[in-house]
């Protein structure tokens, strides 16, 4: 399968080998698209990459034509690699101010892209507590780090530092590739939002995301999940691109900006999202960076948010994706019971309502229906069974 590769080239010895990189992805059918830092090209022409793509090398983020390039190149990209990636460029990507195009783009991509970074350097740089904790900070924000070779370096000393061999560096391409665009991608958005008062307060809900964080683990195997979170709601195990959201606008913006990116066939809104925004404080607009005096008498004024799930399918790349909504509800009166439900599932925007009385779900127990406009068409007692008919609805399989 073809991919869109954006190959960036910092000022290392080891450039020659991107090139042995490079000439092979071209050959196994991807298309690349090159960019090198002024420093590369001390140690490889333009010339080079041209010839190997057939496309001219970015260089200039103010390049005439190329303004927005930052922003696109990082948009058109299934992958972006730094190879060879210099310690200049590694620690001052882990710091945010990267210079030039490679900084920009970095940062442009905020990981919506997997990112590999291919090491190269003498052995003393590269065990620098600078480095090494460089390195560490980027792994931990998601980026792909390859691991260096130890031997004999372009210095002459010999340690650690030196850059993987171009096959290695194609092997884990490859499985990078594989792992992020071989299974349909689905969304899973789990816990509370938190809708700040002042600094040190915010309204808040009981949401522990659970059942989002059950649902990813155990939907990981067969979609590459994206996992939109609440501060506070607990990881999924083996589940790489997870955000992270506080107030019900940053869960919006963060599901939007996703759907619009990406291709999803699901998005799962399992989070317990304020049907209410804090209008005012006392008639003045909620204030983040103060804080309220505890002695005062505080009238908050809340309004109705629009809803979220309302918004995902005009959002969204896909115009058949299929959204999932939950429903809670907590009401001896079985008529408004299924006034609130029928709401939701008779919306033309949500696919799929999975409702659940509060009180019938404890640890793996999750007694629960799942509706299609008005009609009940599953019935599970347990997560895991929830788990499966979810992952059928989302395969069309019922
Ligand atoms: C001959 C030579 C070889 C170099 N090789 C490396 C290298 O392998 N790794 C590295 O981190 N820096 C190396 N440097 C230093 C970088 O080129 C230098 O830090 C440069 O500013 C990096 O810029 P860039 O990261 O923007 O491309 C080398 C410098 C010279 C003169």
């Amino acid at each position: 399968m073809s991919h869109k590769v954006l190959f960036q080239v910092t000022g290392s010895i080891a450039a020659f080998k991107a090139a042995h990189v490079i000439s092979q992805l071209v050959k196994n059918g991807h298309e690349v698209q090159t960019v090198a830092t002024p420093s590369a090209l001390e140690f490889i022409g333009p010339a080079t990459f041209e010839g190997l793509t057939g496309k001219s090398i970015l260089t200039n983020s103010f390049e005439n034509g190329q303004m927005m390039g930052h922003i696109e190149w990082a948009r058109w990209a299934d992958i972006v690699i730094l190879c060879p990636a210099t310690a200049k460029s590694i620690n001052s990507l882990a710091a945010g101010t990267a210079e030039g195009l490679v900084g920009d783009i970095f940062l442009a991509n905020n990981f919506l892209r997997p990112y590999l970074i291919v090491p190269a350097m003498n052995a003393q740089m590269y065990h620098h507590p600078a480095t090494q904790r460089s390195l560490q900070q980027l792994q931990s924000w998601g980026c792909h780090i390859m691991e260096t070779g130890a031997g004999i370096l372009a210095c002459g000393e010999v340690g650690d530092g030196r850059m993987a061999e171009p096959q290695e560096v194609l092997k884990k391409i490859d499985e990078i590739l594989i792992a992020s665009t071989d299974k349909p991608k689905i969304l899973i958005t789990a816990g509370g939002t938190c809708e700040p008062i002042d600094g040190v307060r915010n309204i808040t809900n009981f949401s522990t995301g659970e059942t989002g964080r059950f649902l990813a683990e155990y939907l990981k195997k067969s979609f590459d999940v994206f996992y939109v979170k609440s501060e506070t709601a607990a990881l999924p195990v083996g589940v790489k691109n997870v955000y992270t959201f506080k107030s019900s606008d940053q869960l919006e913006q963060t599901i939007k900006c996703l759907v619009s990116e990406f291709y999803f066939d699901s998005v799962i809104q399992a989070a317990a999202v304020s049907d209410f925004k804090l209008k005012s404080i006392n008639g003045l607009k909620p204030d983040e960076n103060s804080k309220l005096n505890s002695d005062e008498k505080v009238t908050l004024e809340l309004s109705h948010r629009p809803k979220i799930i309302d918004q995902i399918k005009n959002a969204s790349l896909n115009q058949n994706i299929k959204v999932i909504g939950f429903k809670l509800t907590q009401s001896e009166n079985k008529d408004h019971k299924q006034e609130q439900i029928f709401k939701l599932s008779m919306n033309p925007n949500i696919d799929f309502v999975v409702h659940n009385e509060i009180n019938t779900t404890r640890g793996l127990q999750h007694r629960s229906e799942i509706y299609k406009r008005d009609q009940v068409i599953l019935k599970t007692e347990s997560k895991v069974q929830l788990a499966q008919n979810i992952e059928r609805l989302i395969q069309g399989n019922l």
